[in-house]
């Protein structure tokens, strides 16, 4: 029993836990900087419409990747329809079309 306590104290003794002495390691602050908040989606027309459906699963930065494409309007039909379908996303008859507009005019 007693062995178990000093091995213990020895432990932790070792891990800086009591009073460190000199040659104790300390450890220094570490200073980091976040990233500046990019992911939010560009102005346009129904912008509100996509944030309020938009947001709930990623970030704006899923829709802000997207290479270039032809066409846009088949393209992002297509992906509402998928955030719809496949990973039930919960988003009204109403808005698909508003949101299908909005991206393709604005990305
Ligand atoms: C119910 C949750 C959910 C909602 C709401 C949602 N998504 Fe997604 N989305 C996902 C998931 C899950 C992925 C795949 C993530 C991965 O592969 O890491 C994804 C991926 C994407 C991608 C990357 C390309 C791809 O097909 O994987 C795009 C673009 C995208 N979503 C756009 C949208 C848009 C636009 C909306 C609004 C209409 C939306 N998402 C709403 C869940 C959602």
């Amino acid at each position: 029993m007693q062995r178990t306590v000093l091995l213990a104290v020895a432990a932790a003794a070792g891990l800086g836990w009591f009073a460190p002495g000199p040659g104790a390691v300390t450890a220094a602050p570490v200073n980091y900087k976040i990233p500046d908040e990019v992911a939010a989606f560009k102005p346009g027309p129904n912008l509100e419409v996509v944030q309020g459906n938009c947001t709930a699963c990623h970030s704006a930065d899923y829709v802000n990747t997207q290479p270039p494409m032809k066409d846009r309007k088949a393209f992002w039909q297509a992906e509402v329809t998928k955030m719809i379908k496949v990973y039930g996303a919960p988003i009204d008859d109403a808005d698909i079309g508003k949101i299908v507009d909005y991206l393709a005019a604005t990305y």
